[in-house]
């Protein structure tokens, strides 16, 4: 830092300079000190010292030069202590300002040092999650109706009692309705109808013949309630895929092959079906579809000896529920029964998943432990 040695205590004429060269070589000797100070400046703290020291308005050097060189400078020397100094003064700003610039070009260099990325770092490893077997299985079933023909849509799971149950020529009283006894909106009691959650997918074949023209080819997956107490076989929501194919020449025997198709495809090759009478209001004739038993083969004998406790020895698994659409039906949709025929199934997901992947518990499904997840990548 400057001080008494640089004679800035002082007046020119005290310090016996009498000539223009000795003023610069005062000045000069000012400049070295102000760039030895300066190289000392290294952060932001030390900066402002220098600054004070030198350009501080009341004893800063520059301060000194003006009220101690200057001021009283004598008339002939005057001019030229008045351009040192003001060299003096340039050179200095513009030193403090390459300074600042410098001072917080590295902090920001080091402070970038310290908040690196350190790719090294193992990074947070989030679980990849899988689809739930029950989609797998949604997914398995589309796939195969998709390959032979099939589109798939969707229909609404709040429902009024005229598409799940009415137009399905279910009407009001019909004893079948105990069996999906459901759950009903609370509405208030003015409004337009009831609304019940969908107790089978079948609403969906209405909606679907309402808005097209024959020959309509759909699979329609989605979610079913029923009032249903919840046990190892029973759940108050499960799912369904329906079924759906009329046009102006299926036959008993287009069903029959379609299903069967349908049965090997998901279970394999080997597996044999047969259908049993049955009955459902919008089917006629109706059946239910039966699979020779994945567990046992068929035989009804289990592997390790004795009867097969999936099919209780008959060698026989109950898949689904299935059927020719009855002509009633087509009077619903405005659909001409002596002009086009067909046939729907509705099959129970949740079943199909437990048969194919040895699952004894529905519950298991909506449990979503990830112990039971994890096993269906
Ligand atoms: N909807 C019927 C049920 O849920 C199944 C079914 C669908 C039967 C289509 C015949 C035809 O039980």
């Amino acid at each position: 830092m400057p001080s008494r040695e640089n004679g800035l205590d002082k007046t020119l004429a005290e310090l016996g300079v009498t000539t223009a060269e000795q003023v610069g070589s005062r000045f000069r000797e000012l400049q070295q000190q102000f760039d030895l100070d300066a190289a000392k400046a290294h952060d932001e703290i030390s900066w402002k010292a220098l600054r004070d020291a030198w350009l501080g308005r009341k004893s800063g050097v520059l301060t000194l030069v003006t009220d101690h060189w200057l001021k009283p400078a004598a008339p002939e020397l005057k001019r030229a202590v008045g351009a040192s100094l003001n060299e003096l003064r340039k050179h200095v700003d513009m030193q403090m300002e390459a300074r600042r610039a410098a001072i917080e070009a590295s902090a920001e260099s080091a402070a970038a040092a310290t908040e690196r990325v350190d790719l090294s770092l193992p990074g947070v490893i989030r679980p990849i999650g899988t689809r739930h077997l029950l989609r797998q299985v949604f997914q398995e079933i589309e796939d195969i109706f998709v390959s032979i023909g099939f589109s798939v849509v969707e229909g609404p799971e709040i429902e009024t009692p005229y598409y799940n149950f009415e137009a399905l020529n279910i009407p009001e009283h019909h004893p079948v309705r105990d069996d999906m006894d459901t759950f009903y909106l609370d509405v208030p009691d003015d409004a337009p109808g009831k609304f019940l959650l969908r107790t089978h997918t079948s609403p969906v074949q209405i909606h679907t013949m309402e808005k097209r023209e024959p020959p309509v080819r759909v699979i329609v997956p989605g979610k079913v309630y029923r009032r249903d107490n919840p046990d190892a076989t029973h759940s108050f929501m499960f799912h369904q895929i329906e079924g759906l194919a009329v046009d102006s020449d299926i036959t008993f025997c287009d069903f029959t092959g379609t299903i069967d198709y349908f049965v090997k495809q998901f279970f394999g090759e080997g597996v044999k079906t047969r259908f049993r009478p049955s009955y459902f209001p919008f089917t006629e004739p109706s059946v239910e579809f039966d699979a020779s038993c994945v567990f046992c083969g068929g035989s009804g004998t289990a592997k390790m000896g004795g009867t097969c406790g999936k099919c209780k020895g008959s060698g026989w698994i109950e898949l689904f529920g299935a059927g020719m659409v009855d002509p009633a039906v087509y009077g619903f949709v405005n659909y001409d029964p002596q002009r086009v025929s067909g046939f729907a199934f509705g099959i129970g997901i949740d079943r199909l998943a437990m048969l194919k992947y040895g699952i004894d518990d529905i519950q298991v499904f909506f449990q979503n432990d990830v112990r039971f997840l994890r096993q269906f990548p």
